[in-house]
């Protein structure tokens, strides 16, 4: 089978991008990253992917007039290199209903909560300040509503009685390392698909979350 391309959108660590590429050695995952981009041109995301011999580009939001400028010069780069799937995997910015609409069913992100719980900033504060009993972490489908797409599945973890917000954050992290390439892999081996605003995992309409 040949690998599908994968391109992925960072602007900071890019901890989740090198998950990907650590998964892309091994021969049961069916795709390859054909480039990383950052809107930030400091994100040591760059240098992971350079490492990784993989282009990295920046594309820097504040060269941009308005955020309609800045997502079409994203969407004119994206599009150089056909990409089956686009990652957003800690890129910080909202995108617009253009952007999002273009590439709907192949554009993905993984976010710190168990969505519908706190979309937005500080998700693993407001989870201990909420008392909650499991904290984790979402992989969904982008739509125009920030973090509000369907979500495809869940890694999800304990909250411990004396855990702080930077345990759970790395905590969090670690799951994230393996949630988001598993479920990537079975998009790409069309385990998964989208269509018409749902989600069906081997062919039946997927009524809730797949749990990791
Ligand atoms: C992760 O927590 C992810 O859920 C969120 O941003 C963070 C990115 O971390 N969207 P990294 O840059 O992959 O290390």
């Amino acid at each position: 089978m040949q690998n599908k391309k994968i391109l992925v959108l960072i602007s900071g660590s890019g901890s989740n991008l090198q998950a990907f590429i650590e998964a892309q050695k091994n021969a049961d995952f069916g795709g390859e990253i054909v480039a990383v981009i950052s809107n930030k041109s400091d994100a040591f995301g760059l240098q992971r992917a350079k490492k990784a011999g993989i282009p990295a580009i920046s594309i820097l939001h504040t060269d941009y007039s308005s955020r309609e400028a800045f997502d079409q010069a994203l969407a004119q780069e994206i599009n150089k290199y056909q990409a089956d799937l686009i990652l957003l995997a800690g890129f910080m910015r909202i995108l617009t209903a253009e952007f999002v609409a273009e590439f709907q069913g192949r554009l993905l992100n993984i976010h710190p909560s168990l969505l519908p719980k706190y979309t937005g900033l500080r998700t693993h504060k407001r989870a201990l300040d909420s008392q909650d009993e499991y904290h984790g972490s979402s992989v969904h489908f982008v739509t125009e509503e920030l973090d509000g797409g369907p979500v495809i599945a869940q890694a999800k973890t304990k909250i411990k009685k004396d855990d702080t917000e930077e345990a759970l954050v790395s905590r969090v992290l670690a799951l994230e390392h393996q949630l988001y390439p598993a479920v990537v892999n079975m998009l790409l081996r069309d385990q998964i698909k989208f269509k018409q605003g749902e989600i069906y995992f081997e062919n039946k309409k997927l009524q809730q979350p797949i749990v990791f």
